[in-house]
């Protein structure tokens, strides 16, 4: 592959992993990272184009995000998005002003008029609907920039200077709602930047096993296999690169679904790797007892995970990577790819204790989304039953219950979730990407029979996304509800209601802790 690729700095958006998207699926290679990063990283990373993402922040406040002047000597293209539009209007000279009424502030759908002489317009119609979410707008452009679109509350939607290959849109080209935002994208891309369609997920496996084979050479690695998708393709990338020198252990934390633990088993055995499965139930649910704070939580796990796999690597020999299947969005939402808030500290990220026994970590997937971490496991020749698995997360059932975690507890989740993943599988249900039943600790009265119950409630959870930033829930038909429900009442003792979580993403997160 060649070395063309994409800057995108992040000032906080929403939207900032959305344009990394949208530039992958253009072919084209791409990285978030913070505004914050220092002039001679960015340098040493060399982009062939920047792009600044928008933002909550105003650019004349006092410390408002900004960028290192030099920026613009890199000579190369730069297109600002939002606040990366009114970054640029400031930072070159023009005037940026808050909105003087609420009128002038642009929400939502918005009719905007394109001029096609610019070479970012070429390809759209000279009339088209945005997706407009600013308060502050660009009052004066700076000296040589010209304004290339307009909407009614908003002069300057879009301004250029086409000679020094600088571009600004107040409004966002990467979500959907912009009709022709993927065109808009793709000409910035490919005419503008002059940028061919080079990232694929064939060259990117090859480029893959060459740097790890270039950093493990002959030595051995670790890998921390679930027997998710995320863990087992980095198995199956591992493996192909560096072989028996590969150990997977998979850690039995006794907070696995019904049978998982002897599932992974089976499918690992056969592969050509060495496989060992640590069962440490145990060990989990005594560092879990009595708690019930939901960070906590996820940190206890794991930290546990690390010393039992410092543990297992002592006996193995040496030992000298960790491998993590972690990936592109567990790093953002860890509060890595940007300066925001953390929003959970996943298990595989966050919660690493500060002292680790390995040389180094490896995290192979650390650049892909989701779906591209799956297209990657077809490419290596995993089944589809494996690559298309729904997640499950690396704390498993623990955040899943609410509250301290007991052997009890667990065992009831255990089946409640068999019971609606088995019904929603045999119903064929569409639009679920990831379904599962949660141990809530509310209790309520009922009747069952002749007698007063007041016993546990459970709720089931069903959402439909393709990323995992953002979900919708599933439209599961009132009938699967309801035979899902008597079965859980009827088959579980300690269970006397169900109910579904009907909550998008955000506000909601897809687990409940
Ligand atoms: P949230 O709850 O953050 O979940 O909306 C998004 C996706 O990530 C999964 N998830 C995790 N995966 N370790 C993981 O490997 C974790 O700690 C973790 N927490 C959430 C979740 O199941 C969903 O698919």
């Amino acid at each position: 592959m060649n070395n063309e690729k994409v800057l995108i700095l992040n000032f906080g958006s929403q939207f900032s992993q959305l344009i990394a998207r949208r530039v992958r699926e253009c072919n084209v290679y791409c990285e978030l990272k913070p505004f914050s990063t220092p002039i001679e990283e960015i340098r040493k990373f060399g982009p062939s184009a920047v792009i600044l993402s928008g933002g909550p922040s105003s650019v004349y406040e006092k410390n408002a995000p900004s960028v290192d002047g030099a920026l613009f000597d890199l000579q190369v293209p730069v297109l600002g998005i939002c606040y990366g539009a009114q970054l640029l209007a400031h930072n070159l000279g023009g005037t940026v002003v808050p909105a003087d009424s609420l009128a002038s502030r642009e929400y939502g759908y918005t009719e905007v008029n394109f001029d096609s002489t610019s070479d970012l317009f070429r390809n759209v119609d000279s009339h088209s609907v945005v997706w407009m979410s600013h308060g502050d707008s660009v009052k004066s452009l700076p000296e040589g920039f010209r304004a290339v679109a307009s909407s009614e509350g908003c002069p300057f939607a879009a301004f250029e200077n086409a000679q020094k290959r600088i571009y600004a849109l107040q409004f966002h080209p990467e979500v959907s709602h912009t009709v022709k935002g993927i065109e808009i994208i793709r000409s910035f891309l490919y005419e503008i930047c002059g940028l061919g369609k080079n990232w694929s997920m064939g060259n990117y496996k090859d480029i893959a096993i060459e740097n790890i084979r270039a950093k493990v050479g002959n030595k051995k690695a670790l890998l921390a296999l679930s027997g998710g998708v995320d863990s087992s393709v980095a198995a199956a990338l591992m493996s192909q690169a560096i072989g028996k020198n590969l150990t997977c252990v998979f850690v039995d934390h006794g907070l696995l679904r019904k049978n998982e633990g002897d599932e992974v088993e089976n499918t690992f055995r056969n592969y050509p790797v060495n496989f060992i499965r640590v069962n440490a139930q145990d060990l989990f649910l005594n560092a879990l007892k009595g708690v019930s704070e939901p960070e906590k939580k996820r940190k206890i796990i794991g930290g546990t995970f690390i010393r039992v796999f410092e543990q297992e690597a002592k006996k193995i020999g040496k030992v000298d990577f960790l491998v993590q299947g972690t990936i592109y969005p567990d790093v953002i939402e860890s509060g890595m790819g940007t300066n925001a808030d953390v929003i959970k500290s996943h298990h595989n990220v966050g919660g690493l204790p500060d002292h680790v026994d390995f040389k180094e970590i490896i995290e192979p997937l650390r650049l892909l989304f989701k779906d591209e971490v799956r297209l990657l496991g077809t490419e290596l020749g995993l089944p589809s039953s494996l690559v298309n698995r729904q997640p499950f997360p690396g704390p498993g059932l623990a955040i899943r219950i609410i509250g301290d975690i007991t052997e009890e507890k667990l065992a009831i989740l255990r089946e409640a979730d068999y019971i609606f993943r088995t019904e929603m599988e045999g119903a064929g249900v569409e639009n679920a990407s990831q379904y599962f039943a949660v141990l809530t600790d509310t209790r309520s009265v009922g009747v069952m029979g002749d007698n007063r119950t007041y016993d546990r409630m459970i709720a089931l959870r069903s959402v439909c996304t393709s990323d995992f930033m953002t979900a919708t829930i599933t439209h599961v038909p009132y009938p699967v509800l309801e035979k899902v429900s008597s079965r859980i009442v009827n088959e579980i003792r300690g269970v006397n209601r169900v109910v579904y979580d009907i909550t998008a993403k955000p506000p909601a997160t897809v687990e409940w802790e």
